[in-house]
């Protein structure tokens, strides 16, 4: 392989032969080179083929030159030089019209009469490639000057809200409509029988060894009464299931095993127990839990809170009730 163009010719076939395998290779998200590296031997034979098709022509091309006449060999060198001189006639032209440079046989004309031990300066003039790109800078400062000083647009620190802004809102639209997206900020009770009997079914194969089928406690706490260890209210719950209860007690983390709408659902079953009878109940455990929010409505009216010392159930629990 001796000229430039050969060279040209088997880079192009390899780069036309990658992105061919990557376009029509499924490989998902991966690129195929990554996913089947068996890929790379392809390339690799490829190459060694592209290689081989510009030395056969070459060599076929000094054949059948020894077989040609002297005259047509001469006449075979003429055009050849002229296919020579044309080659890449287009990329020259539009690199010497942006460089602009005086060819150095008429330097003489653009040569300063100054001379310092015999280093003398040419008057190029600037480069078009670079007078071109000065012009389209202050084209551009010219109107982001107007736009943003003068006619106040958005600037970045603006965008930049802006898009937060509604990227926040999408995530919530998506929030909405994806419910098994919920975690313990954002979760809500459900109310919807479909949830409520997906929440009932999980209870009764996970949760009945140590809460009983009607919630009223063995190993586990009841969860029939008002009274949580590690707080009530669908937020508390759904943290419980999800975290464990306190270590060494036998409430395992359930994050792993449920999945998030899972775990929305079963608490919101296990909410559902609330007020109801089981048959056999365990004593309360823990403390009267009070939604926050009710307290803080509960703050504005004029309310009397007392400790109450007769209903403390066991010595770790502190019972604080709210009395009209
Ligand atoms: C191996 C027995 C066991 C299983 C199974 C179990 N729990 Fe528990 N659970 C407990 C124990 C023990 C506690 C008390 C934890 C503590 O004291 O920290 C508890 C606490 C709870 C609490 C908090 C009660 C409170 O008073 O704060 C909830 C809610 C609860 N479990 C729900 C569930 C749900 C829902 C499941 C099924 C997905 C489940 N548990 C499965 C043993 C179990």
């Amino acid at each position: 392989m001796k000229s430039l163009a050969s060279y040209l010719r088997v880079i192009g076939f390899m780069v036309l032969a990658f992105l061919l395998l990557e376009f029509t290779i499924d490989s998902g998200e991966q690129m195929a080179i990554e996913k089947y590296p068996i890929i790379w031997g392809v390339l690799a034979m490829l190459l060694l083929f592209a290689i081989a098709v510009e030395i056969i022509s070459e060599t076929l091309k000094s054949i059948l030159y020894r077989g040609l006449s002297e005259e047509a060999q001469a006449k075979f060198l003429v055009s050849e030089k002229a296919r020579k001189a044309q080659q890449f006639s287009g990329i020259k032209q539009i690199y010497k019209k942006l460089v602009g440079g005086k060819p150095i046989e008429q330097e003489g004309e653009i040569v300063l009469d100054h001379n310092y031990d015999g280093i003398r300066e040419l008057d190029n003039k600037l480069p078009p490639w670079w007078l071109y790109g000065f012009y389209i800078t202050i084209i551009f400062g010219v109107i982001y000057l107007l736009r943003y000083h003068v006619f106040d647009g958005t600037k970045q620190a603006k965008e930049f809200e802006i898009e937060m802004e509604e990227a926040r809102l999408a995530v919530e639209e998506y929030k909405k409509t994806a419910k098994g997206l919920v975690d313990v900020n954002t979760v809500e009770l459900l109310t919807e029988a479909s949830d409520l009997a997906a929440g009932k079914a999980i209870f009764e194969t996970n949760c009945v060894a140590c809460h009983k089928t009607d919630g009223g406690g063995g190993i586990g706490p009841n969860l029939t009464d008002e009274y949580w260890i590690l707080g009530g209210g669908i937020k508390n719950v759904f943290n419980t299931i999800s975290e464990g209860g306190r270590a060494g007690k036998g409430m395992v983390p359930w994050k792993t095993e449920l999945s998030p709408l899972e775990r929305a659902q079963v608490a919101s079953y296990v909410l559902g127990f609330a007020g109801t009878t089981p048959a056999e109940p365990k004593a309360p455990e823990g403390e009267i839990w009070v939604n926050p929010d009710d307290l803080k409505d509960a703050e504005e009216l004029p309310v009397e809170t007392i400790i109450d010392s007769t209903s403390v159930i066991d010595s770790t629990s502190v019972n604080i009730t709210v009395r009209d």
